[in-house]
């Protein structure tokens, strides 16, 4: 419960995926785990809810939502299963909004519209075998030829690599123009010359997919283009400060599951002849969780609305996902401490959680990157 009021309709799409989320994807988020199966079922239903474009407007197939409506409905299916969670979050964040954002008013209809109402899937692919935090040195070249550009690279760590249908391509048309010729694309998945390459065995959210993308000789229409030549690295930025308060909005549900498991066995272990919650050593680990958990929510709370107002929110974004990741993983850290031995086998669901936990220091931004961005922002307002 939080003083923050929320509307009827936020807590309405708040309802509906906790119940969703509890009924129908924890039962099954150890096994999806375990197996590094791709929740395809599970995404075919998210659809259904209206999830994977929320705050996307009705007419290009969205849910008409908010940024806020969709960190709720994102925290319930995280904390459930974070590798479900990311899916959704991939298709929102970093796919549907660049397009509604940057994308014209045929993109919208061709692209959009089904991305938005989940009949086709999305991924995001600006990162290099060689370039991940610098970003503005990839070296995948795009060539142009008349009514096309030609696409030769490699791309990594492309969530949805594998199943997605479209992708939102980053590329460079002029390799001596760093970050000032960055382009980028929406590609269709089926254009020849997309190969889909190594696909990465992962310590955590193992059931989303994660692979290499391969581009050779792909001709890409030039009425793909996503914005002007040279403006990609301000969409790859502007998408990845929406991202960043998905991925803050993740790590909270990481983070909350991990509580609520520690605090349920708590009260069923004993030891020395009573709950273990009794204890200082127990109930101190607890609260600390709990005021973290409660501050990383109001951070990722708050860059949602901003996003909203359309104010400002690059700084936001970074320290809700910076908090919020290191929360999560400090408070998975804490769960297993709590669990004892146990806490170490397969056998309770606290290291899934703490291996999931991991990854949201590091994709779309590390935390040390997220520092930089908040610094970059913090010493502007002191110029
Ligand atoms: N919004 C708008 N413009 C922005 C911006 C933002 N948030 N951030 C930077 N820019 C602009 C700058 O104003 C600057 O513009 P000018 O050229 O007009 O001056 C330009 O972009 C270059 O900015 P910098 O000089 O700051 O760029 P840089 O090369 O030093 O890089 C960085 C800055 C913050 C380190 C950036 O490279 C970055 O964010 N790196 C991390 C990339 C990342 O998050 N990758 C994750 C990939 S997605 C993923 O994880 C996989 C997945 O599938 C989920």
């Amino acid at each position: 419960m939080s003083i923050i009021e929320l509307t009827d309709e936020q807590q309405m799409i708040q309802d509906v995926a906790r119940d969703f989320a509890e009924n129908e994807i924890k039962p099954l988020a150890s096994e999806l785990d375990r197996e590094g199966r791709f929740p395809a079922d599970l995404v075919k239903k998210m659809a259904e809810l209206g999830f994977m474009g929320i705050f996307i407007p009705e007419e290009y197939g969205g849910g008409g939502m908010d940024t806020l409506s969709y960190v709720l409905a994102l925290e319930e299916i995280c904390k459930a299963c974070a590798s479900t969670g990311v899916v959704m979050s991939v298709n929102n964040s970093l796919v549907a909004d660049p397009i509604y954002r940057f994308g014209t008013e045929e993109q919208k209809k061709k692209y959009l519209l089904p991305l938005a109402k989940g009949e086709k899937l999305g991924c995001f692919s600006l990162s290099e075998p060689a370039a991940g935090s610098d970003a503005g040195s990839i070296k995948t070249t795009a060539v142009k030829n008349r009514e096309y550009y030609i696409v030769n690279g490699t791309k990594n760590w492309v969530t949805n690599g594998p199943e997605a249908d479209v992708i939102i391509l980053f590329t460079s048309t002029d390799l001596s123009k760093r970050h000032h010729a960055v382009t980028a694309f929406i590609v269709d998945k089926e254009t020849p010359g997309i190969i889909v390459g190594k696909v990465e065995h992962k310590l955590g959210i193992r059931a989303s997919s994660t692979s290499q993308l391969i581009f050779d000789g792909c001709r890409v229409p030039i009425e793909n283009r996503l914005g002007e030549e040279g403006l990609g690295f301000k969409i790859a930025m502007q998408t990845l400060d929406g991202g960043r308060i998905g991925i803050g909005s993740q790590a909270v549900g990481i983070a909350q599951a991990a509580l609520d498991e520690a605090v349920s066995y708590s009260k069923e272990r004993e030891a020395f002849s009573q709950p273990i919650y009794n204890f200082q050593g127990i109930q101190f680990m607890l609260a600390d969780m709990a005021t973290r958990i409660e501050a990383s929510r109001l951070l990722v709370w708050q860059a949602a609305r901003m996003k909203d107002r359309k104010m400002k929110f690059t700084k936001q974004a970074a320290m809700a996902k910076l908090f919020a990741s290191e929360t999560a993983m400090w408070v998975t850290t804490k769960a297993i401490q709590i669990h004892g031995g146990y806490g170490y086998t397969t056998d309770y669901p606290a290291e899934r959680h703490f291996r999931d936990a991991k990854i949201t220091e590091i994709y779309e931004g590390t935390s040390e990157i997220q520092r930089i961005v908040i610094a970059n922002q913090v010493l502007k307002e002191y110029s």
